[in-house]
């Protein structure tokens, strides 16, 4: 029996070694993901023949296949590429089935004979679905089954291959349950395989664990060329479609998607997603533009300070770390004069919109001086600078696209530090102020 054997299994899942087999790994506790070692052989002794070389700027690079959804597209560099591998995860219920049966609908109107191999539906429910969704296209053809092998047997002359989902796959016969790691990786496998082979896009779906990884062993981003991740909130109907990694292109990008009664549509005014433009002034309001890869988002950070009863005042944030609180308050106090000590700080992006960016630590400060003092900032205004720990204001990267969007918007006026020297020509009015102090004089009178 192949378990009794000597020899050495390693771990498909954390890829620890150990010299006895055993159901579940010693080291990451993943069950049925030892597998034994095979030696390399004749390595190292053999005398090849010296490899075809090419040199860079003689290699074309491919025509690639658009999804349909220019928000898809500009995730994954410019579309499809041919040969190119894609796992898509995401929780369950968020919508990866309908976005992939939607593109493929998309892309057979434009004649690409697709292949959309279901292990998790019966073909009437996928097809019952392509209907509603208006992706009932004759191009786009259905194997609905979990042997993969006859299922990529299939493969022929279509342009497309769709794997839902590499868990729901049975690659090997007699290597336990789709879904163990081993079948996960021999699956993954044969599809990358058959893909390369016939330099034909193929995009896998993949589920998530309860920490937000991709199910499986580790090894399998590393197999693919791109890693998306498809996700959004339970109470929203928007969702996130970013790239962790693409060999192809940025892993910047962000595209945005509505679920609605006829599948998922692009959102096209992305950039005011976040912001509800309330027409008159509130203490506390500060607006800012931030950036998600290349695509700029306005974000309205709400502070609210009220007299505290605590000798130590409360600091709540949500969608900005607490600490960046602490630490403006600090240098209000320090270096503006406006004490924060008797108020406990409430800080809120509106949205669930998460700020990460020094960008808008102008906006953040602005928002907590106006809440204490009570003061609402001007309207249409918007505020774009890193604040350091002397009160200096510093300037934030890709200041004109900001600005460039910002205007669109509607805004009329942006506060940035004084040393920003890339606008050649502001869309609107700017302030420039070297210090916090001094922006602060120039909005709060
Ligand atoms: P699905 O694509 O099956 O999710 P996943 O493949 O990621 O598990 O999406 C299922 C959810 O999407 C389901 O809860 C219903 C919702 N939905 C809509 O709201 N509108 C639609 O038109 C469709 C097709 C699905
Ligand atoms: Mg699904």
């Amino acid at each position: 029996m192949a378990r009794e054997e000597k020899g050495k299994y390693n771990c498909s899942a954390c890829g620890a070694s150990t010299l006895l087999w055993t159901g579940k790994c010693p080291s990451c506790g993943a069950w049925g993901s030892l597998e034994k070692e095979v030696p390399l052989a004749g390595i190292g002794g053999r005398s090849a023949a010296p490899a075809k070389v090419v040199e860079v700027d003689s290699v074309v690079s491919p025509s690639r296949l658009s999804t349909g959804f220019a928000e898809f597209d500009r995730v994954l560099g410019g579309g499809w590429v041919p040969g190119g591998v894609i796992l898509l995860g995401g929780a369950p219920g968020i919508g990866k089935s309908t976005l992939l049966l939607q593109t493929c609908g998309a892309m057979a109107a434009r004649g690409v004979k697709i292949l959309y191999i279901s292990g998790e539906e019966s073909a009437s429910q996928v097809a019952l679905r392509a209907r509603r969704l208006g992706a009932d296209n004759p191009g786009l053809r259905l194997y609905c089954d979990s042997d993969l092998a006859s299922g990529l047997a299939a493969l022929g002359d279509h342009g497309f291959l769709v794997v839902d989902s590499v868990q729901a796959m049975k690659a090997e016969e007699g290597g336990g349950w789709p879904g163990t790691p081993g079948q996960v990786r021999a699956a993954a496998q044969m599809c990358i395989s058959a893909a390369k082979d016939r330099s034909v896009p193929a995009v896998l779906v993949g589920h998530i664990t309860k920490e937000g990884r991709i199910a499986g062993p580790m090894l399998l981003e590393h197999m693919v060329d791109g890693v998306l991740t498809f996700s959004g909130e339970d109470y929203s109907p928007y969702r996130m479609l970013r790239a962790n990694k693409n060999r192809f292109g940025s892993t910047e990008e962000l595209g945005v998607f509505e679920m609605g009664e006829k599948g998922l549509l692009p959102v096209d005014d992305v950039s005011s997603l976040y912001w509800n433009k309330a027409e008159q002034s509130v203490p506390g309001v500060a607006m800012t533009m931030v950036l998600e890869g290349s695509l700029p988002l306005a974000a309205e950070i709400q502070s609210l300070a009220a007299g505290t009863a605590f000798p130590y005042p409360r600091r709540t944030a949500r969608g900005i770390d607490v600490n960046k609180i602490q630490l403006f308050a600090a240098v209000l106090e320090k270096r503006c004069g406006i004490g924060c000590g008797l108020f406990d700080i409430y800080v809120n992006v509106a949205g669930g919109l998460q700020l990460k960016e020094p960008a808008s630590d102008l906006a953040l400060c602005a928002a907590l001086a106006s809440s204490v003092r009570d003061v609402p900032l001007p309207g249409k205004c918007l505020f774009l600078g890193e604040v350091g720990l002397a009160g200096e204001i510093r300037p934030v990267t890709r200041l004109p696209r900001r600005l460039q969007e910002a205007s669109r918007l509607g805004f009329t006026r942006a506060v940035i530090s004084s040393r920003e020297n890339q606008l050649k020509g502001a869309p609107m009015e700017t302030v420039r102020a070297a210090t916090l102090r001094e922006a602060l004089k120039e909005v709060m009178r």
